[in-house]
């Protein structure tokens, strides 16, 4: 009997759709070789739906996707939409309703690409982001005084719960083990300055720390990261930080491992529902052209085989992923790919199918 999988398909705003539609060409080319099947379901949430209705994430669909076994993502984002109105209502309410507590961003030189890290290549760029997902400065506690007044007052907290943090401590540390590369794992914060917050995380960490002898533990404060990332990336093997430090450095991430093009992240409830997805933005300039780089979300789709335990058909997209980008493309750049946008998910479709 076949495994089937049922995913929530959500393709999104911008060049959402067209990355997905590439997404979803590689799944299907893996799924007969690798004996298993996928049952899509599709949600038009997203700027358009927004504009015409008014709706978000409505709770009717929050209530629906956690029925799924993972949901796959394109972009979220429209230019006749407020900033904030989509975000906050769409990808921060499916990460705050399904518990996704881990967002978690492979930074991953791929054979053959460009990094503009100078004498740095692929065996130097490597590591994973373990980014909190639903506390932090994300939170949204906080609010304005006065507004709009010359003497306006605005607070923005930073929520950071012992649970919260040993929950994402936790899955770093078994991470880092089950990696088995330098088995280390850097606590990212900013010890220096945010006394309480970072302080929390710090005495978190240390205490979990004698459970895993076997990991070399480290810390690092978030600017020095920033310099580290560039300088010495080869240092990192698992990163694990809160929710808007996290942000900030896996943009650093992608740039080092060729752009927001070829960068994927899942947004993970260890003991719920999953969401995958590229972690660039909905790039409405390049709507329709077929000119975006479709890896990221291939990539996305790759890592959600593997969490679905689909390990085989994940092994063969990330070989014939890394084969397509060292052989078949130009650049990582959008535009520059020496391929379109359909023609990248082609190679990347046969490759994966013969690989399985
Ligand atoms: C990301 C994005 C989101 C975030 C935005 C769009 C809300 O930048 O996934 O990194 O800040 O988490
Ligand atoms: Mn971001």
């Amino acid at each position: 009997m076949s495994m089937t999988y049922r995913i929530a398909v959500i393709p999104g705003d911008g060049t959402g759709p067209e990355v997905v539609d590439e997404g979803l060409k590689v799944l299907k080319a893996v799924a007969g070789p690798a004996g298993i099947k996928f049952d899509f379901h599709f949600y038009d949430l997203g700027g358009k739906r927004y504009l015409r209705t008014g709706e978000t994430l409505p709770d009717s669909v929050v209530h629906e996707l956690r029925q799924f076994d993972a949901i796959y993502l394109g972009a979220i984002g429209h230019p006749d939409v407020t900033p904030g109105i989509l975000e906050k209502g769409i990808l921060l309410k499916a990460r705050f309703e399904l518990d996704q507590y881990i967002n978690l961003r492979p930074v991953v030189l791929y054979p053959g690409v460009d990094t503009p890290l100078k004498d740095k290549g692929p065996e130097d760029i490597n590591f994973v982001v373990v980014r909190e997902n639903t506390e932090g400065l994300y939170a949204g506690a906080g609010g304005n005084l006065k507004y709009g007044t010359p003497d306006e007052v605005a607070v923005q907290e930073s929520i950071n719960t012992r649970k919260g943090v040993d929950r994402c401590l936790k899955f770093a540390f078994e991470l880092t083990r089950k990696r088995h590369m330098a088995k280390k794992l850097t606590l990212v914060a900013k010890t220096n300055v945010l006394t309480f917050a970072s302080d929390l995380w710090f005495r978190a960490f240390e205490a979990m720390a004698p459970q895993y002898p076997d990991v070399i533990t480290d810390y690092a404060h978030v600017d020095a990261t920033c310099m580290w990332f560039v300088k010495n990336p080869e240092w990192f093997d698992v990163v694990v930080t809160d929710n808007m430090f996290g942000d900030i450095i896996t943009d650093l991430g992608a740039i080092i491992q060729g752009g927001m093009g070829v960068a994927a992240g899942g947004n993970l409830n260890p003991e719920g529902v999953s969401m995958f997805e590229p972690i660039g933005g909905s790039a409405p300039k390049y709507t329709g052209l077929k000119v975006v780089n479709p890896i990221a979300a291939i990539a996305a789709a790759q890592m959600m085989l593997e969490h679905l335990g689909a390990t085989k058909a994940a092994a063969a997209m990330d070989a014939a992923i890394r084969k397509t980008a060292a052989n078949d493309m130009k650049s990582m750049a959008a535009g520059h790919m020496g391929l379109t946008t359909t023609q990248v998910g082609d190679r990347i479709a046969k490759y994966a199918a013969e690989f399985v």
